[in-house]
């Protein structure tokens, strides 16, 4: 095989043409619900989950079935990955029976080994570092109700040393978006993201801002963002966790701060009175369902394109 095969392990793994590359194969796919069907080899896909999940397991679950191909939906607990095999032996066990490995899970950097020893796209369904995936799906839904990404500005209040944070970070600068970051001391993106991010957004016309003072993040949004303030894994934080973001809340006190006509994304689950208000996510502003359903565009669309760029699939749009 001549072509390298394309992985999604971070929201850096697309350049901004290719990010709208999928963006609009996802429209397209929107449309056209089972019009794609791009398994030429293996059609079955295998998503694992160290982790819980509703949306990701039955997104990527519809998706894959919407493809055309078999979605193995498996527990990693119930697998030996991770536990009584190395996950490089796994990767090349799996390479050699299914067209994707989508993968939700920890450590980045089991990803990372995942993603050198397969010859088959390895897709990050979230990780402790990024959730790649479910931005190409809010990116989609803010395309849908705002007409266009770059120039907008979109801020992110909360737990900003997240995977999320660090992914509205990445993903919306390679869109060309102002991304701005709001959250307490100590709880801010690492200093390499932030570098990334600045780097990536002086090739866009983005821009980045991180800050304490979540006032300045809003000034004038676009596109308003939260996520829980105990992530899978900080459970043992929580009674902390829930003192330590009071004042980066989406509230209505909050929201009067952006633009009149701002979105407000949230990946969901989302635990109402503590990062959002019933107010805010019941509201008009809120897209949070439309952002739901656009897990299963967005991910057929990767899944689609990146078979296509690896030389294993024919897809439609994608040379
Ligand atoms: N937003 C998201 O990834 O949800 P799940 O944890 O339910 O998959
Ligand atoms: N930051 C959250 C996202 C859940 C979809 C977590 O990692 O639990």
């Amino acid at each position: 095989m001549t072509n390298t095969v394309r992985h999604f392990l971070t929201d850096l793994d697309l350049t901004q043409a290719e990010q709208g590359e999928v963006l609009d194969l996802a429209v397209a796919m929107k449309k056209d619900k089972y019009g794609y069907k791009p398994y030429a080899g293996p059609q079955t896909v295998a998503v694992f989950f160290d982790k819980t999940s509703t949306r990701t397991r039955v997104s990527f679950a519809a998706g894959i079935a919407e493809l055309g191909g078999s979605p193995l939906i498996i527990n990693s607990a119930e697998s030996q990955l991770g536990h009584k095999e190395s996950i490089s032996d796994s990767a090349k066990v799996l390479e050699r029976m299914v067209s994707t490995i989508v993968w939700r899970t920890y450590a980045q950097a089991g990803l990372e080994e995942m993603a050198q020893n397969s010859n088959v796209p390895v897709i990050n369904a979230l990780s402790d570092d990024y959730h790649p995936c479910q931005l190409l799906a809010d990116l989609l839904t803010v395309r849908e109700h705002k007409g266009t990404l770059a120039g907008l500005s979109m801020a992110y209040l909360g737990d900003s040393a997240n995977n999320m944070a660090n992914s509205y970070l990445l993903a919306g600068v390679t869109a060309g978006m102002h991304v701005r970051i709001a959250g307490p001391e100590g709880y801010l993106p690492a200093a390499e993201i932030i570098a990334a991010a600045e780097k990536r957004a002086a090739e866009t016309g983005g821009s980045v801002l991180v800050t304490t003072d979540a006032a300045a993040a809003l000034a004038g949004a676009d596109v308003v963002a939260t996520d829980t303030w105990v992530s899978m894994g900080q459970e043992d934080e929580k009674a902390q966790r829930m003192e330590l973001f009071r004042d980066y809340a989406v509230d209505s006190a909050a929201m009067a701060h952006a633009d009149k006509d701002a979105v407000v994304l949230h990946c969901l689950p989302a635990y109402r009175g503590y990062e959002i208000s019933a107010e805010v996510i019941d509201g008009p502003q809120s897209v949070v369902f439309d952002e739901a359903e656009n897990r299963v565009h967005a991910q057929k669309a990767i899944m689609a394109w990146l078979l296509a760029k690896s030389g294993l699939a024919d897809v439609a749009g994608v040379d």
